[in-house]
């Protein structure tokens, strides 16, 4: 089977005017405080680049890399590969995700982080899958909500290929 980029979802035009909308409600939400960014590599690395650009306040950015390994229920099991380095103590946290489908990971994610007594935890994501959602989660900043539908670029891989595409488009299985 062979993967190939099937119709443009959203350039990166209009990713970009979004994620200056995005920024600017958490520009307002945050006034006076300040933000601690946490990318979830490698997918959210394009639209974390976006946002922290756009982002006016006091930031300070880390990244985390977590797997989830889906068995057949509903559950996963979330692991943590490569922890967030700095103490999250205190902060306000902002993790900053490609995409969230079945919310599994960032489920696991948000008690992680407040497990660690950050003083608020909140998701901002560049898509949202809401038909496919699991756990009970929702992003308070997200870019774009889409169908259910297998999307590559900006970010966003299938097999570890086309994260390097500047646009979100649709796979196309072949
Ligand atoms: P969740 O735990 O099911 O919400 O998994 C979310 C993760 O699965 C995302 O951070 C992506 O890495 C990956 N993922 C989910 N849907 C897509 C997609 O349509 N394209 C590429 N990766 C996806
Ligand atoms: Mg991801």
């Amino acid at each position: 089977m062979d993967v190939t980029v099937g119709r443009v979802l959203f350039t990166e035009e209009q990713i970009r005017a979004k994620a200056k909308e995005v920024a600017a409600q958490i520009n307002e939400d945050y006034k006076g405080e300040s933000l601690y960014l946490v990318g979830t590599l490698r997918g959210a690395l394009v639209w974390m680049a976006d946002i922290m650009k756009e982002i006016t306040l006091d930031t300070e950015i880390d990244f985390i890399v977590a797997s989830s390994y889906k068995g057949t229920e509903s559950t996963g099991v979330v692991t943590v590969k490569k922890d967030v380095e700095g103490d999250v103590a205190g902060k306000n946290v902002i993790i900053i995700e490609d995409i969230v489908d079945t919310g599994t990971t960032l489920y696991k994610l948000l008690d992680y982080f407040r497990g660690r007594g950050a003083k608020s935890v909140e998701i901002c994501s560049m898509l949202s899958k809401p038909s496919r959602r699991k756990a009970p989660v929702e992003p308070k900043y997200n870019g774009f909500v889409i169908d259910d539908l297998f999307v590559i670029g900006y970010g966003l891989d299938y097999d570890q290929r086309f994260r390097n595409l500047p646009f979100v488009g649709v796979a196309e299985l072949r």
